[in-house]
């Protein structure tokens, strides 16, 4: 017992903590099916390995600053068929990543846009890839904040160094002209370096308007749809999906921005 306990104080010192919560455990199981010296010590490694593992994802979980944890398997692809799952999952496999594309996600309210962006940022935190995830608004907010002292690029590199950014809720504000600006750097900055996962409640016709400026929404558009998958959704929203059984709102009467059109995961090349 005395022995055990060594092993035990001796594993947290070394900073294993689960090998030594789970070494009792493991140590009992092994006396039962006559394991060797090898498999135990391999059981044991393996238990901390996991421990650790998880922990990693959790960390990254917390700095990625999802809104919400959702995966592709919570998403009920039933309830919005226009959606190519098959293409959806494809994009989950993140090779888009290694290509630097990006993945724009166009539709109504409730449709499903961050719900997806969120699945597909999970996987890739999964993967240990660095994923960060903000607003459109908290993003203008940030680096505005950060230019009007002074310390913009220091504050830009937030947004440059991750392997995946999300931009959720392009288009429910307009920007002015400070902040169209402020988009445009980030855009251009992370062109062909790094992927962006972008949702948007307009069409690609209405960013002029959202931008307030024609020259600049097309160099921004320019830029993130060279190398991009887009996915429109069209269909009711999911909010509103109890509501709509019984009877509250209409399908008819739910505003449909967005026209699907053909394949969902129709890729935009400019070249
Ligand atoms: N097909 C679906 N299956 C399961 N849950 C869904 C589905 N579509 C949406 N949801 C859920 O409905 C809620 C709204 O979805 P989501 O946040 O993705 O909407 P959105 O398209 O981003 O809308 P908005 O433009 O208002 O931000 C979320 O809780 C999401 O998990
Ligand atoms: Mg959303």
């Amino acid at each position: 017992m005395i022995e055990l306990e060594q092993a035990r104080h001796r594993l947290e010192e070394l900073g294993m903590g689960q090998a030594a919560e789970v070494l009792d455990a493991i140590l009992e199981a092994a006396s039962h099916s006559q394991s060797t010296y090898l498999s135990f010590l391999n059981e044991l490694l393996e238990a901390e390995l996991q421990e650790r593992q998880r922990r990693n994802v959790e960390v990254r979980m917390k700095l990625a600053h999802l809104p919400y944890r959702r995966t592709l398997s919570d998403f009920d692809f039933s309830f919005q068929p226009g959606i190519d799952e098959r293409f959806i999952r494809e994009l989950a496999a993140l090779t888009f990543i290694g290509r630097h594309e990006n993945v724009l996600f166009l539709g109504p309210p409730g449709v499903g846009k961050t719900h997806l962006a969120v699945a597909i940022a999970m996987e890739a935190i999964g993967q240990g890839l660095p994923v960060y995830f903000v607003s459109l608004t908290q993003l203008i907010n940030d680096l505005r904040k950060a230019y009007e002292e002074n310390r913009l690029d220091k504050r830009m590199r937030i947004y440059l160094r991750p392997r995946l950014l999300i931009v959720d809720e392009v288009g429910y504000l307009p920007l002015d002209p400070l902040a169209a600006n402020l988009f445009f750097q980030l855009v251009s900055a992370r062109y062909e370096k790094g992927s962006m996962i972008l949702t948007s409640n307009k069409s690609i016709g209405e960013w002029d308007e959202l931008m307030g400026d024609p020259v600049l929404a097309t160099a921004v558009l320019d830029r993130l749809l060279h190398h991009c998958h887009v996915i429109n959704i069209r269909g009711d929203s999911y909010r509103l999906k109890e509501k709509l059984k019984t009877g509250i709102y209409s399908s008819q009467g739910t505003k449909v921005v967005q026209v699907f059109s053909g394949a969902s995961g129709s890729k935009i090349f400019r070249r």
